[in-house]
C-alpha cells in the first residue's frame, strides 16, 4: 500500500493506470468509452465481468490490461480461448474479481452492480490511489467500513453516481456548517404521472425503459420504484456525513440540474449538464483535474424548461421507508438494499409485480428488525445471505397466496 500514490499527487503529464470493475455494463462501457478518448493519459491495469466473456475478451484485446476476471467460473476456458496468444493473464470466481480489484491502480472504477460489488470494492480501497464509485449497493450496505477503509488508506472515494457526483462538485467540503440541506434530483423514471393503481400490472420492458439515461436492468427498475433515490439518500449520508434530515429529495423530470446543495445564505450551488453519465465518469478519474469528454453537451440555447416538485411518497413509499432506515441504522440499511436486489430479481424474472417489490422489502424489514449491529463487513456478508433467504420466503409465500 505504501507504493500507491495519493491521486491529487501524481503529475499531470503521468499516465493514470485504471482499473475498471464490471467494464461490461452500462458504467463500465462509458468508462472504457473515455478511455478509448485518451490513450496517451490511461492505461488499463484489470477489467473484470460477470459473465459476459464475448465482450470482455473484445475489451481486453483493445485495451490490453494486464489481468481480466470473470465471476462466472463456468466462463472460464471461453475467456482464456479468446484471449489465446495476447499473453494477457486471467481468470475466473469471486476470487478473480477480488484479485483484480487487488492489483495496484491509479484510478478504480468500481461499477459492478449490487451487492457483490462490495467486497471488490473494500480491496480496491485498499489498493488504488482512488476509488470512483458508482457501485452505491456497498456503501448503503457497508457505509461505515468503506469510508473508514477509505481514510485508513488515505484512498478518497469519488462518487460516480450522477446526484452524488454533482453535489461534490459544489459542496465546500470544508465548512460543512454552512450547508442547509444537500437536494438529490429524481427525474422520477418512466412512471412519474403514473397513477398508483396503474403500476402493479408494469411489465419488466416498461419498468426498465428509462425516459433519460441508459442504465443496467437492476438500476433501471430501481429508478421506477424510486428504491434507487432512497438508496442514494444513504449513499450521501456516508459519502457526505450528512444526516437524513438534510438530504432532501425534489423531483425533477428533465434531469438536467444533477443535485444542488442550498447554503445557510440562501443561495443554491447546482451541477447541470446533459444526462450522459460519462461527465461524471470524467470528473471522478480525472480529479482533481478535469478531461474533455466525447460526452453530451447541454446547449442552453435552447429553450430549456426546469421543473421541480416534491416526492410523491404515497405513490413510491422507498422515499419514506428510507427515513426509517437510516434512523434504525445498524443492520437496516442492508436489509433494506438485499431486499431489494432479491426482489427486484424476481420482478425482472416474472416472478413478482411490481408493486410487490416494495411490500417483499417491507415485510422483510419487519422480520428483521431485532437484527445485531454488524461489527465488521463479514457480519455484513452474513446479514445479507440470511436476509436474501429471507425475501425468498417472504416472495415463495407471496406467490403461494396469489395462485
Ligand atoms: N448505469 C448508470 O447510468 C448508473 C448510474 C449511477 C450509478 N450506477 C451504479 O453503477 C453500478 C453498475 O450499474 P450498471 O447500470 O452499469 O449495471 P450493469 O449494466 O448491469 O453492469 C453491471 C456490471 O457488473 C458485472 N457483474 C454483474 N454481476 C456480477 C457479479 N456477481 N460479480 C462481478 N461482476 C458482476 C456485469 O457483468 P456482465 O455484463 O458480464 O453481466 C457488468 O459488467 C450499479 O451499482 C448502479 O447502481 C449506474
Amino acid at each position: 500500500m505504501e507504493n500507491v500514490t495519493h491521486i491529487a499527487e501524481k503529475p499531470e503529464t503521468a499516465k493514470r493506470s485504471v482499473t475498471v470493475l464490471g467494464s461490461t455494463g452500462s458504467v463500465g462501457t462509458n468508462t472504457l468509452d473515455l478511455l478509448a478518448g485518451s490513450p496517451h493519459k490511461y492505461s488499463v491495469t484489470a477489467l473484470t465481468a460477470g459473465k459476459n466473456v464475448a465482450l470482455l475478451s473484445e475489451q481486453a484485446r483493445l485495451f490490453r490490461p494486464a489481468f481480466v476476471a470473470l465471476a462466472d467460473e463456468s466462463g472460464y476456458a471461453a475467456l482464456k480461448e479468446a484471449l489465446a496468444g495476447t499473453g494477457i493473464a486471467c481468470g475466473a470466481g469471486e476470487s478473480a474479481v477480488l484479485e483484480a480489484a487487488s492489483i495496484e491502480s491509479d484510478v478504480c472504477v468500481a461499477a459492478i452492480s449490487g451487492f457483490a460489488g462490495l467486497k471488490p470494492s473494500l480491496a480496491a480501497l485498499e489498493n488504488s490511489g482512488a476509488l470512483a464509485l458508482a457501485n452505491k449497493e456497498s456503501l448503503v450496505c457497508a457505509g461505515v467500513f468503506m469510508t473508514g477503509a477509505a481514510e485508513k488508506n488515505g484512498c478518497p472515494i469519488l462518487p460516480v453516481d450522477s446526484e452524488h457526483n454533482a453535489i461534490f462538485q459544489v459542496l465546500e467540503q470544508k465548512r460543512p456548517e454552512d450547508v442547509r440541506r444537500l437536494v438529490l434530483t429524481a427525474s422520477g423514471g418512466p412512471f412519474l404521472n403514473r397513477a398508483r393503481n396503474e403500476l402493479q400490472h408494469i411489465t419488466p420492458a416498461e419498468a426498465v425503459a428509462h425516459p433519460n439515461w441508459s442504465m443496467g436492468a437492476k438500476i433501471s427498475v430501481d429508478s421506477a420504484t424510486m428504491m434507487n433515490k432512497a438508496l442514494e439518500v444513504i449513499e450521501a449520508h456516508y459519502l457526505f456525513g450528512f444526516s437524513s434530515e438534510k438530504i432532501d429529495v425534489l423531483m425533477h423530470p428533465q434531469s438536467v440540474v444533477h443535485s444542488m446543495v442550498e447554503y445557510i445564505d440562501g443561495s443554491i450551488l447546482a451541477q447541470m449538464g446533459a444526462s450522459d453519465m460519462r461527465t461524471p465518469i470524467a470528473y471522478a478519474f480525472a480529479w482533481p483535474e478535469r478531461m474533455e469528454t466525447t460526452g453530451a453537451f447541454l446547449d442552453l440555447s435552447q429553450a430549456l424548461q426546469l421543473d421541480f416538485l416534491p416526492p410523491d411518497t404515497m405513490r413510491f413509499p422507498a422515499l419514506s421507508m428510507v427515513r426509517d432506515v437510516l434512523k434504525a441504522g445498524g443492520a437496516m440499511p442492508t436489509v433494506f438494499n438485499s431486499a431489494n436486489e432479491v426482489a427486484v430479481d424476481s420482478f425482472l424474472r416474472g416472478g413478482i409485480g411490481f408493486l410487490d417489490i416494495e411490500s417483499v422489502i417491507a415485510s422483510v424489514m419487519e422480520k428483521a428488525d431485532a437484527l445485531s449491529p454488524p461489527s465488521g463487513v463479514e457480519d455484513i456478508i452474513l446479514i445479507d445471505k440470511e436476509i436474501r433467504a429471507c425475501a425468498r420466503d417472504v416472495i415463495a409465500q407471496l406467490c403461494q397466496r396469489q395462485l
